[in-house]
């Protein structure tokens, strides 16, 4: 079936990376039409706007998209376009799965691990204003549909990949209503599913536990926030954010996959960015459209060029971003 699936390639280090990872799929067989579009600043100079609506429709018309990464301005200047595309498209589960991959240094081995992190509400509402001048005021905002919605997708994510364990993880000992709210909704969701055993720990015991123990966590299911800050830890577990893909999901089968690392605008436009995170990505999305084979295609050859040492500056080696991507098409077209 002819597949159509929106790419949007960001800023900085963005177009090089998803430019050699749509050459690695290609090397598979799966060359979909790809609906190529702006975001962020560059969108504005050419759409008038960071998130053009067309870009929101080809990818509710496609349900699936590949993206880079996206400039967002500190401080000042336009919000999230990432943030944007999640509460336009209604993205409400941003799943990271995070494993040591072999020949990537790393402090620890035996990680394997998945972090389900609510998307859409928490102190990421955006909700801030300033009370009188010098203090503001930003609204921490978590409902019991949202959490029982993430619960349920992470108990069900645990299900389907024979997890054992899901680890909510919280602040409800100080955060008694939101978090606690949060917290009672895991609880109840996880009596629906005894097969599955379960257990909460406070944000910053479960932080200790993740640098001391990492390879004892299985799923773990955080508001937005936590979310945030423990999924970039756990990147450093396994070699930082050059190495680990994530997903955006939501209802419908809309997903939008794209790696967690910025734009690195210190490298940009030098060929040598690591397209390994959203390579890693797009394999999640090949598993989500149920393209397994070509899925196990990439990984295999990607151990076997990981293995050769043909690997990017980041983690070390000498290869290009194109030459990364050229070793690993040889691989996947005598394979
Ligand atoms: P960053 O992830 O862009 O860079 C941090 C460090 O990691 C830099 O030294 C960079 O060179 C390196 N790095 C990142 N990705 C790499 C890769 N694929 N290969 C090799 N090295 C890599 O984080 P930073 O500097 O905090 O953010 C830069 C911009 O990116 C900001 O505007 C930020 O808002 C945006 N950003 C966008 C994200 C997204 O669109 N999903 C996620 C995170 C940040």
């Amino acid at each position: 079936m002819a597949r159509t699936i929106t790419l949007i390639p960001g800023d900085g280090i963005g177009p090089e990376v998803t430019a050699a990872v749509v050459r690695i799929l290609a090397a598979t067989g799966f060359t979909p039409t790809w609906e190529s579009f702006p975001a962020g600043a560059e969108a504005v100079t050419t759409h008038g706007t960071t998130l053009p609506q067309e870009l929101l429709d080809s990818v509710i018309r496609n349900k699936t998209a590949l993206k880079g990464p996206i400039t967002t301005p500190i401080g000042k200047g336009f919000t999230s376009v990432n943030v944007g595309l999640r509460k336009a498209l209604d993205l409400y589960a941003n799943l990271r799965p995070v494993w040591n991959l072999p020949s990537v240094p790393s402090r620890y081995t035996g990680v394997d691990l998945v972090i389900v992190r609510e998307n859409t509400e928490d102190l990421y509402a955006d909700l801030e204003h300033v009370v009188v001048p010098g203090v503001v005021e930003s609204l921490k905002i978590i409902t019991a549909a949202a959490s029982e919605r993430i619960a349920e997708f992470a108990f069900e994510h645990a299900r389907r990949h024979s997890r054992t364990r899901v680890t909510v993880v919280h602040k409800a000992n100080i955060m008694k209503l939101g978090d606690g709210l949060f917290l009672e909704s895991a609880r109840k969701v996880a009596a629906r599913y005894p097969d599955i055993t379960f257990d909460d720990r406070i944000v910053d015991a479960a932080c200790m536990h993740l640098v001391m123990h990492p390879e004892k966590l299985d799923v773990l299911l955080l508001p937005n926030l936590y979310g945030d800050i423990v999924s970039d830890l756990c990147a450093g577990l396994v070699g930082g954010l050059g190495v680990v893909p994530a997903a955006n999901l939501g209802t419908g089968g809309v997903g939008v996959f794209e790696a967690v690392h910025g734009t690195a605008p210190d490298i940009a436009g030098q060929n040598v960015a690591n397209p390994m995170a959203l390579l890693l990505s797009a394999v999640l999305m090949l598993q989500h459209l149920k393209e397994d084979a070509r899925a196990a295609r990439i990984m295999t050859a990607l151990r076997d060029v990981l293995a050769s040492g043909h690997v990017t500056r980041d983690l070390g080696g000498m290869a290009s971003t194109s030459s990364f991507a050229d070793a690993l098409c040889r691989v996947i077209e005598q394979g």
